[in-house]
C-alpha cells in the first residue's frame, strides 16, 4: 500500500473559536492508510501545533521568507516554522506568484530554505487558463520545475512534494477533469524521473469529496492539497477518507 497525502490549505481563514473546532474534529477521526496535513495561518501556527501534538495530523504552513534571520520586516523564516513544529510548506501557491509577485526564480529559493531547514517544501505549479487554451501547458510546466534545478541538486529535487494546481481550477468549482491532470502529472513524473527521482506529486484546484476519490486514484496522483473543502471539518474528512480508500488501491 502506498499511503497518499491530503493536505489543506487554510489560506487566510480561521479564527481561534473556529480553528480549535475543526482540528478537533480532524484527529479525533482515525485514518491510519493517508497521510494528512493542516497548512494554517502563522498565527496559527501554535494553536494549531498545541491541537495536533502526538497525533498523526502532521502542521505546515503557507509561505516563508527566502532568507534566514535580519531586517526583513513582516517575514518568517524557515527556521521558525521548524520551531512550531512544521513539518511542510507550501511554496510558490499561485495566489502568491500572482498577487504577491512571487516569480519562479524566488520559488526556487524558498524551497531550497525550506529544504535546509528541514521542511518538506510543497511546491505549487500551473498553468492559467489563457496558457492552458494557448496550448502552453507542458512550456509553463516545464519553465517552473526547470527553474528548481537552479537551485537544487537531484538529491534535494528527490524530497520534495510538487502540487499540480491549475490556476482555472482553484476556488473556482471547476475542477479540471481527470483526463487533464493526469496527462500533466504524467509530465511532472516524467520530468521528475529525468533530473529527481521519485516525488510525491498532488492535485489541487476544487477537490471536493465527490470527486477526490477518483483523481487520487490516478495512476500518477499522490494525493491532494485542498482549499476551501478544508475548512469545513465534514469535508476534509470526506476527502482524506477517499484518500485511505485510494491508498488501498494503489
Ligand atoms: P481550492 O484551493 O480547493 O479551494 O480550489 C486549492 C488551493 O488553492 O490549494
Amino acid at each position: 500500500m502506498k499511503r497518499k497525502l491530503v493536505v489543506g490549505n487554510w489560506k487566510m481563514n480561521g479564527d481561534l473559536v473556529r480553528n480549535q473546532a475543526l482540528l478537533e474534529q480532524l484527529v479525533r477521526h482515525e485514518l491510519a492508510a493517508v497521510e494528512r496535513a493542516v497548512c494554517v495561518p502563522f498565527p496559527y501556527l501554535a494553536q494549531a501545533q498545541a491541537a495536533l501534538a502526538g497525533t498523526p495530523v502532521a502542521l505546515g504552513a503557507q509561505n516563508l521568507c527566502e532568507f534566514d534571520d535580519g531586517a526583513f520586516t513582516g517575514e518568517v523564516s524557515a527556521r521558525m516554522l521548524r520551531e512550531f513544529g512544521c513539518r511542510y510548506v507550501i511554496v510558490g501557491h499561485s495566489e502568491r506568484r500572482s498577487l504577491f509577485g512571487e516569480d519562479d526564480a524566488m520559488v526556487a529559493r524558498k524551497t531550497a530554505k525550506a529544504l535546509a531547514a528541514g521542511l518538506i517544501p510543497i511546491v505549487c505549479v500551473g498553468e492559467s487558463l489563457a496558457e492552458r487554451e494557448a496550448g502552453q501547458v507542458e512550456a509553463v510546466l516545464q519553465r517552473q520545475l526547470d527553474a528548481l534545478r537552479t537551485e537544487l541538486t537531484p538529491a534535494a529535487l528527490a524530497e520534495l512534494v510538487i502540487a499540480y494546481e491549475p490556476v482555472w481550477a482553484i476556488g473556482t468549482g471547476r475542477a479540471a477533469s481527470p483526463e487533464q491532470v493526469q496527462a500533466v502529472l504524467a509530465f511532472i513524473r516524467a520530468w521528475l524521473g529525468e533530473h529527481g527521482g521519485a516525488v510525491r506529486i498532488l492535485y489541487g484546484g476544487s477537490v471536493k469529496p465527490d470527486t477526490a476519490r477518483e483523481l487520487f486514484s490516478l495512476p500518477d496522483a499522490d494525493g491532494g492539497l485542498i482549499g476551501g473543502a478544508s475548512l469545513v471539518a465534514g469535508q476534509f474528512i470526506e476527502i482524506c477518507e477517499a484518500g485511505a480508500s485510494a491508498s488501498h488501491s494503489a
